[in-house]
């Protein structure tokens, strides 16, 4: 196929706008899948990723299509819609040429495809606007119309209407694609250039590459070699995804295929990685920023005689999920574990839910926390840290304050979309979370945009869930980093019957130290059991004490009630009252439910 019959695209929406829809109908209207197999949603390969041990973050899928007697070929580059993971979808538009922007014809514009269309926009890609689900009652494509040219300066007849349920109008769609969006800037006659945008581990053929080839070709047996490690690879696999995996023997320029060589490990298919033919060095493709996590939580198992069974499954995670970090930790609590960091909250659930699911490890998640920094003063301090800034994820290494000057905590920006009826409860959320409102803007008649600075130690853990809460579902929020600012940081140190239990300890601002610490006591009194003994339950910051619960003796027999009687019923229930324990820690000498690190900060 000739570069000028080749279009590099991806779909670009919101969350259940219908990406996954729009994706099969464009598969099914080229050919590539049978409409009557009755198979939906053909790239979301979960079920697959399972079975094989692999997992496919961002899937390309190539397919061809005939426009007045000219075959195209279409490669649809799959990205993921979550903001946690925003910088997997700026790798793969570094291989496209244009998008389609598609949005719910009810719902509207909402945060994520305002993120969205300014990571297509800055990469000066072409934009064609979709607007999806016509076919719902309450559907109201001018209104939506109108919002695109608010915000975006898009015309109305620039913009397709259709329902990707119905295939209504998708045929327009695809004729968009060939017509609006330019063919790759690429020359085959150059030395052979490709940029490595994706990798995922599969466990027969090691780390597997997607790649984008931008100049020359590369056949089956050929000698290749990384720009960033240097290391030399044979070619021993080349395909194209139609969207199942079919073998070719060479990638030209413009196309995009996978590849596996002799790597080993996902860590070696390093994402923004350039490619080239052994001995025949070029210019490197501008690399992608690598993705920073955000968010730190301890791992540990639930029972330490699993430590092992534990390490195999982190890693075999870690592998396949390279944005995850991992440093090992211990806590007196849960003893040996490890540190893990996520690009936020939800990477970090898919993760603990992953390890549950694949491979059937329980494990006990502490409380997850933002990177603070500090500047150290006084000669032997900073000699001990071996610098005067230092950076710290866990409540545990809060360094002394008399030994500090000043702390700093990260901010992200934050852009909210609502309807305006819930301003109020909004405002006043983003006031409680410490947030700086920095701009408002109408996008309709009865539709707001906001942009608000906000800590991200507020937003991690439960920021989304209150703001849908107060908004009846109809906010969207979307953040992106906004850097680190000086900050009036504290140890909030939480004491079970007077022991410091660290593991249960938070960082906070000083002013929320007394809120928090009340709210924290409130808390583990609710979800710690009564037990035979008295607790007492306290905050406190620098030694001073800022709020107390007393949790009363209680002591549970589950069987006394039944007197003599049945065996059967009395051994299950003390079944069931042992089961019960192991899913408890002991903190302090006293029993907590494993899931208590997390649960307690959960505000609601
Ligand atoms: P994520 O993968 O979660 O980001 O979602 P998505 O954007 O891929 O959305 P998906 O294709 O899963 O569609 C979300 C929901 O909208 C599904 O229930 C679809 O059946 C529905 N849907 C998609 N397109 C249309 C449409 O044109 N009309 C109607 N009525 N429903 C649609």
């Amino acid at each position: 196929i000739p570069v000028e019959n080749i279009r590099n695209f991806s779909i670009i929406a919101h969350v259940d706008h219908g990406k996954s829809t729009l994706a099969d109908r464009l598969l099914e209207m080229a050919g590539a899948i049978d409409k009557n197999c009755g198979r939906s949603q053909v790239l979301d390969k979960l079920q697959v990723e399972r079975e094989r041990g692999i997992t496919v973050k961002a899937q390309s899928a190539s397919l061809i299509y005939n426009v007045d007697g000219t075959d195209y070929m279409l490669n649809l580059i799959d990205t993921p819609g979550h903001v946690d993971f925003s910088n997997e979808v700026s790798r793969s538009l570094s291989a496209c040429q244009g998008v389609i922007l598609l949005v719910d014809a009810n719902q509207g514009v909402q945060a994520q495809t305002v993120a969205n269309f300014y990571m297509a926009f800055t990469k000066e890609l072409v934009i064609i606007p979709v607007l999806n689900k016509i076919d719902l009652k309450n559907a109201n494509p001018e209104a939506i119309t109108d919002q695109l040219k608010n915000i975006f300066g898009i015309e109305e007849n620039e913009v397709l209407k259709i329902s990707a349920k119905l295939g209504t109008g998708v045929d327009a769609v695809l004729r968009a694609i060939v017509e609006r969006i330019p063919p790759p800037p690429v020359n085959r006659d150059k030395p052979f250039r490709a940029l490595l945008f994706d990798s995922w581990y599969d466990r027969y053929r090691g780390a597997v590459s997607l790649l984008y080839v931008v100049d020359g070709k590369v056949q089956m047996g050929d000698m290749i070699s990384s720009a960033l490690s240097g290391k030399l690879y044979e070619v021993k696999g080349l395909g194209i995804l139609t969207p199942q995996e079919t073998p070719v023997e060479c990638l030209v320029a413009g196309q995009v295929g996978f590849m596996f060589c002799n790597m080993r490990s996902s860590q070696e298919a390093h994402i923004g990685d350039t490619i080239f033919h052994e001995g025949n060095p070029v210019a490197i493709l501008p690399e992608f920023k690598a993705s920073q996590p955000m968010v730190f939580a301890g791992v540990y198992p639930v029972d330490q005689s699993h430590h092992v069974e534990l390490r195999n499954a982190i890693e075999r995670l870690v592998l396949n999920d390279s944005a995850v970090t991992s440093s090992v930790e211990s806590s007196p609590a849960l003893g040996l574990g490890w540190r893990l960091g996520f690009l936020g909250i939800l990477h970090l659930e898919v993760f603990s839910q992953r390890l549950l699911q694949e491979f059937n490890a329980e494990v006990v998640v502490t409380a997850p926390s933002v990177t603070y920094k500090a500047t150290v003063i006084g000669e032997k301090n900073i000699k001990k840290y071996r610098s005067s800034e230092i950076s710290f994820s866990n409540p545990s290494q809060f360094p002394d304050p008399q030994i500090v000057s000043e702390y700093f905590e990260p901010f992200v920006l934050g852009t909210i979309i609502s309807p305006d009826k819930y301003l109020g409860p909004i405002m006043q959320l983003c006031m409680d979370r410490r947030g700086i409102q920095k701009s408002m803007q109408n996008i309709d008649n009865h539709t707001v945009m906001m942009q608000f600075i906000l800590p991200l130690n507020e937003i991690v853990i439960d920021f989304h869930d209150t703001l849908k809460s107060v908004s009846s579902g109809y906010a969207s929020f979307d953040y992106e980093e906004y850097g680190y600012f000086e900050s009036k940081l504290v140890k909030l140190v939480i004491l079970l019957n007077g022991i410091p239990v660290d593991e249960l300890s938070a960082v906070v601002h000083s002013s929320k130290a007394s809120i928090v610490g009340h709210k924290i006591c409130a808390k583990l009194k609710e979800l710690i059991p009564r037990q035979m003994v008295l607790i007492a339950i306290q905050a406190a910051v620098g030694g001073k004490i800022v709020a107390r619960e007393t949790l009363k003796p209680y002591r549970k027999d589950v069987t006394a009630k039944l007197y003599g009687g049945d065996v059967t019923r009395r051994k299950k229930l003390l079944k069931q009252q042992a089961e019960g324990k192991k899913k408890m820690r002991m903190l302090a000498n006293i029993n907590v439910p494993k899931d208590i690190f997390i649960d307690v900060l959960k505000r609601n």
